[in-house]
Formats: C-alpha cells, structure tokens, sequence
C-alpha cells in the first residue's frame, strides 16, 4: 500500500511516538572508556589534540575509577605509558610496569569496575613498532611471544580482560595458551582483529608517544580498502579462540562493523578512534558543529551497525548525558 494510505511520518509525530519505535538505544552498559597511564606522582594532564583526555599517574588514577564507576561505565581500557623504553618493549609484561600498577590501582578503588588492558608493545619499544624489529622488517613469531607474556603479566596484575592490539599473526592463540596454562582460563580475550593502518589514530600516539620512529604500521594493520579480509581475520581469531571481536577505526568502517554484526555471535566492540573524537571536537570548539549532538549520533550509528560495546573517549560526557 503506498501513499496515501501509507505515510511514514505518521510515526514521527512526537517524541513519545518517536521514542515506541526508536530501534537502537545506547546505554552507559555499551561505554568503555580509554584511560593513558604515566609515571610520576600527582599527575593530571591533558592531551593537547584531544580536549577532555587527560593523562593520570597511577596515584590519581583511584579517584578516577570512581568517578567512572559513579556515571555508571561499566568498564576502562588502559594504556601505560612508560618512562623508559626498549628495543623488546620491556616494559610491557614488567610485573611491576607501569599497566600492571594501574590495574592493581583501579581494581583496588572500584573493584566493579571491568579492566580491560590493551596488549601491545608500541608504548614500550624505543623504535614505536608494535613487535620485534630485526633490519626493517617488524618479525611476526618473536613478537607473539613478547605479546602473550604481556598478556599473563596483566592477568597476573588483575587484568579481567586482556585485549590484544598489535596484529601479529597467531597471537589471540599464543595469548589462550598462555593463560590457560598459568591458571587463567577464565580471563577473557578481546581481539582487536580487524584494525586497519588507519591516519586516524594521530592524537592517540601523541598521547601514548608511540608514533613508529620509522616507517609505518601497513606491514601489520590492514589495508583500509580490504572488507572480505576482515571477515578472514575475524574468523581466525575466533578459531584461536577469541571470546569478543573488535573492529578499528570505528565509523569510516561501519561495513566492516555491519558484516561481522550478521556473520559471527560473540559480542562485537568497535574503537571510535582518537582521530574520530578529534575531529569531532575541533569542529565543536569552533561553533561549527553541535559537539555533544554529533558525538551521540555517531556512537548510534555505530551501535546501530551492529557494535555491542564502544571504546571510546567520549565516554564519561556521553554517560552523564545519558543517565540511567
Ligand atoms: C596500539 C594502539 C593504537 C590504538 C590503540 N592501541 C595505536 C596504533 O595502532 O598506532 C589507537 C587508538 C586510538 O587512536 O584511539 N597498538
Ligand atoms: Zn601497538
């Protein structure tokens, strides 16, 4: 029947009609918030390209926890940033570095709190590269093993999810293996598994300094023109043994997002990326869009493509926003 029995406006009439048909809701239970770790004592510091981000040494770092909790976010991916830095990333699976502090910090302030830590090397090696460097080639087996030590080091520290972010091949088994067999069949891995070299992770480097000091992240991270790719390197890593799948950036890939959403099961996380909240708040800072309205409609849409959980730095404004 078409018009004019039919009119789609009809059920736009209202907020109240608006609200009975509404088909995606976001919740604070979608939110993960992203927190950067530093040494120091007393640190609070704000990251130049990204208003609203700060830096926390891990002493302030308990009364942030709360605050998260207190709006009603289910859980914080944390990311360390270390003094010092290494060709291995040494730092990275340090029981007493800088991530592992952090989780113990949160976990002890707001045991409610789901701690996610993003598992890679990038922040602890002096050449920035995600693995082990050898000539210029980024060497994929050596860097798994470093990847999954990191892994039970974060476990150890209290980590309820671990979080694998480098794109070596192999690792999320590597990871499963490691912590299976060190009494940790229970900690959950979320796979970034299709993550693209993206420009849009500017702001995040300078926040985590771990911009490569040469060359760049392709060898590793996929091509952004790729889409069947992604449904390949999703489903190995759900044969290694996944328990939840993320897609990066977030919306300039929503397809990515939608096909896994109809291909795979286990619940779907999508990074809305430091470049996408970037943007977004430049734009807002000069009166050239409504911040906080473009901010809700993307993370919609990208709930609405199929994701489960959103990463991103957004988060605390969006969960005040949005209430109960
Ligand atoms: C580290 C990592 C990156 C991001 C999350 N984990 C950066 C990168 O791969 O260069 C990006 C997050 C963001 O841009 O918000 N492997
Ligand atoms: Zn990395």
């Amino acid at each position: 029947m078409a018009f004019p029995t039919t009119r789609a406006r009809r059920l736009r009439r209202g907020e109240t009609l608006r609200r009975m048909v509404r088909e995606t809701r976001l919740s604070r239970d979608d939110l993960v918030l992203p927190l950067f770790v530093v040494e120091g004592r007393g640190v609070r510091e704000g990251v130049r390209s990204m208003p609203g981000v700060d830096r926390f040494s891990v002493d302030r770092l308990a009364d942030e926890a709360k605050h998260v909790r207190d709006l009603g976010i289910p859980a914080v991916i944390l990311f360390g940033i270390p003094a010092h830095k290494d060709a291995r990333g040494s730092g990275a699976d340090d029981p007493n570095g800088i991530v592992q502090r952090a989780v113990a910090a949160v976990k002890s302030a707001a045991p409610e709190l789901c701690v996610v830590t993003d598992v890679c090397l990038c922040e602890y090696t002096d050449h920035g590269h995600c693995g082990i460097v050898e000539g210029d080639e980024i060497r994929n087996d050596p860097s798994v093993e470093r990847i999954a030590a990191a892994a039970l080091s974060h476990a150890r520290a209290g980590a309820d999810i671990v979080a694998p972010s480098d794109m070596m091949d192999g690792r999320v088994a590597a990871i499963r293996r490691m912590l299976d067999s060190s009494g940790f069949d229970e900690i959950p891995i979320l796979s970034y598994a299709a993550k693209y070299a993206s420009a849009y992770y500017g702001p995040f480097r300078e926040a985590a300094e771990s911009a490569p000091a040469f060359g760049d992240r392709r060898s590793y991270q996929m091509d952004p023109p790729n889409r069947r790719e992604a449904l390949r390197e999703m489903r190995l890593d759900l044969e290694e043994g996944a328990d939840l799948l993320l897609v990066k950036p977030a919306l300039p890939y929503l397809d990515v997002l939608a096909d896994a959403r109809r291909e795979f099961d286990v619940p779907l996380a999508a990074y809305h990326v430091s470049g996408e909240y970037a943007m977004l708040m430049a734009a807002a800072e000069r009166g050239w869009i409504d911040g906080p309205r473009a901010t809700l409609e993307a993370l919609v849409a990208i709930k609405r493509a199929g994701a489960d959980l959103i990463l991103t730095y957004a988060a605390k404004d969006v969960a005040a926003r949005l209430g109960a």
